[in-house]
This record gives structure tokens, C-alpha cells and sequence, in this order.
């Protein structure tokens, strides 16, 4: 198999196996609204041959929101601007899905004072103490994912990310560095996966049963060469992702360590994460990070050790990369 063979993921067929990952471009206004800047990088980003575009990291809520020029989903009002992204975006054939996020108490901290999350602990990124959420909080915030996957929908999206990576509020719950809860919510790996899975089933319920939803995963709060682990294991999270149901396709990343490595950690470098988790679920897996060369993606799509590939850095550097390796 090559990366240009088809994939069906519910009612979105992508026409291969490439796909662009988020990436945050930080042009958008200090309200959150799309800019031409946005509009105009993504209009490029369509033009580039991938099989998906998946969209940034979009606030949810106001306290949910870590960067000043985030890009915001967060109000009815943004509909409009979505409308005209996705328009320019499929006036190239070119589907595309969009990423919703909170990210707890994962913000600029020289910006952002106040911030949520599992439990009262500083964030080991940002430093931030939140405060801890209580059962009306973790209600309100099950009801903003679901508003805002429907204002994605209605944005003319072809399916909606939910970002539980990075550090981010939904990756703070699933990783006892920072959830220290002695509700269900804590603890065991079931109760640190519980609030995902129910904003999957919530959010399921209101998009219906044929529209795509991804989950970006941070999968270990290390990186997979890391010789002393801690956090966020990925045995504890394969199991997590053997009970996503609701999840259309697994997006593998790392959880309080990020997306990319400090140093050089070659093509691929979460492929044996993505293998553990492949082996624990049914569900399609996209592997991200570090790819340069068209040929490693073959190979490795060619094993069927995934089904999709992410591209980011490569694509968003030079738009022109999957023509030229033609
Ligand atoms: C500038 C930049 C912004 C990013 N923003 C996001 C984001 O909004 N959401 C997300 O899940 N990952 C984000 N990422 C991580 C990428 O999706 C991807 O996992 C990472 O860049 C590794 O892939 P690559 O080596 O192909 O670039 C970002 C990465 C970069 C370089």
C-alpha cells in the first residue's frame, strides 16, 4: 500500500493517506476571529495535495483559551468566520476537519492569571495553579465541547477533533501528574479517561452517527526514548484508547511532553506508541512527527503499522513538498 490509496472514515472519504496535522497559527485577532492572514494560509495549506487538513487548536470557552491570538470557537458568533474558512478550504477539494480545545491550566502564564483543571497542582509546563474542577464545573464543561462541535458543524466542517493532548486540560485529567482527584474522575486509568469518554458519547449525541470525530491522544507524558518514564504511561493509555468508542480515528501524540522532541528524533519518531495503541483498539490510527521523506511514509503504510500519516512542519515549510516527491 502507498500513501495514495483512498481511506473512508464514516462519511469522509479522503482521497489519500496524507493528512496535515494542527498546526496553531496565532493570526487570528485578539477576539479570536479568522483573519485574512488565516484565511489566506489556509487556502495555500489546500492547494498542497493532502488527503485531510485538520484545523488548530480552537478555545472552547474564554478560560479555556492559552495564546492571545488563538483561534476561537467558542461563541455562535464564530460561525461566520468558519463558514468562509471551510468554503475557501473544500473550494479546493480539499476536506477538512477542525480541532476543539481547553487547555486547562496549560496557558500563557504571563497572560493568563486563572485557570482550571483536574486538580490544585502547578502545571509542569506553564506553572500555573488551577483551581480544581467541581461536578457543576465538569458538567458546564462537557456542554462546551458539545456546543462547540456543533457550531463546527455547522461551520460546514467535515468532522471535529477533540484535542486530549499536550497538556492541555482533557490531557491534564488523563495524567496523574496533574489529576490527583479522589473522585471517579482520578485514580484509576478508567476514572482519569472518564470525562473524555463522556464528552465523546455528549458530543456523538448532538453531531449524529455518520460525522466524523477524532481525538488527538497524548499517549505518554514522555517521549518513547525517554529512559526514565514518568506520568502518563502508554500501557495506561492503551487501555484508555481500547475504551474510546465513540472516537473515529485515534490521532497519537504526547501528552505533558508535547508533539516534537527537543532534539532530532528522526521520521516517526511515536510509531512504537502508535503500535501499542494500534494493538489495543479497532479504530484507525494516524501517526505524526518528524517525517521529511515520502519514502518513510510508504514504508511504514505499506506494513499497515498505521492507516494515516501526519505532515506538518514538512508541508506548512514548503507547500509544494508532496508534489515534489511525486
Ligand atoms: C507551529 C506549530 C503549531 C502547532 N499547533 C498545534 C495545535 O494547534 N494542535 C495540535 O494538536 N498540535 C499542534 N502542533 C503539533 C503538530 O500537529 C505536530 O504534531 C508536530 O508539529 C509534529 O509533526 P511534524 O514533525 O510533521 O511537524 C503544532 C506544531 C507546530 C510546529
Amino acid at each position: 500500500m502507498t500513501w495514495k490509496e483512498p481511506f473512508l472514515i464514516k462519511n469522509l472519504t479522503l482521497r489519500n493517506r496524507i493528512v496535515l496535522p494542527p498546526m496553531a497559527t496565532e493570526k487570528s485577532n485578539h477576539s479570536g476571529n479568522i483573519t485574512s492572514q488565516v484565511l489566506e494560509y489556509y487556502r495555500k495549506m489546500s492547494l498542497t495535495g493532502v488527503g485531510l487538513i485538520i484545523l488548530e487548536h480552537n478555545y472552547i470557552h474564554p478560560m479555556g483559551r492559552c495564546s492571545p491570538n488563538q483561534m476561537s470557537i467558542q461563541s455562535d458568533l464564530d460561525i461566520a468566520f468558519h463558514s468562509e474558512l471551510t468554503s475557501a478550504i473544500h473550494e479546493n477539494n480539499t476536506p477538512v476537519i477542525c480541532q476543539i480545545s481547553h487547555a486547562g491550566s496549560n496557558r500563557l502564564a504571563a497572560v493568563f492569571h486563572e485557570s482550571i483543571g483536574p486538580s490544585e497542582i502547578p502545571h509542569p509546563v506553564s506553572g500555573l495553579i488551577p483551581t480544581a474542577c467541581t461536578r457543576s464545573m465538569l458538567e458546564e464543561l462537557k456542554n462546551f465541547f458539545c456546543q462547540a462541535a456543533i457550531r463546527v458543524q455547522k461551520a460546514g466542517y467535515d468532522g471535529v477533533e477533540i484535542h486530549s493532548a499536550h497538556g492541555y486540560l482533557l490531557s491534564q485529567f488523563l495524567s496523574p501528574l496533574t489529576n490527583q482527584r479522589k473522585d471517579e474522575y482520578g485514580g484509576s486509568w478508567k476514572n482519569r479517561v472518564r470525562l473524555l469518554t463522556e464528552i465523546l458519547s455528549e458530543v456523538r449525541s448532538h453531531v449524529g452517527n455518520e460525522y466524523p470525530i477524532f481525538v488527538r491522544m497524548g499517549v505518554s507524558d514522555t517521549m518513547p526514548f525517554t529512559k526514565e518514564p514518568n506520568g502518563l504511561t502508554i500501557d495506561d493509555a492503551a487501555c484508555m484508547a481500547g475504551i474510546l468508542e465513540e472516537a473515529d480515528c485515534l490521532d497519537i501524540s504526547g501528552g505533558m511532553c508535547g508533539s516534537r522532541p527537543s532534539t532530532d528524533a528522526g521520521e516517526g519518531y511515536f510509531l512504537p506508541f502508535a503500535q501499542k495503541i494500534r494493538a489495543s483498539t479497532t479504530k484507525p490510527v494516524l501517526l505524526t512527527g518528524g517525517f521529511v521523506n515520502l519514502s518513510t511514509v510508504d514504508s511504514i503504510l505499506d506494513r499497515h503499522l498505521v492507516d494515516l500519516i501526519g505532515v506538518g512542519r514538512s508541508i506548512a515549510n514548503n507547500p509544494n513538498w508532496l508534489k515534489q516527491q511525486n
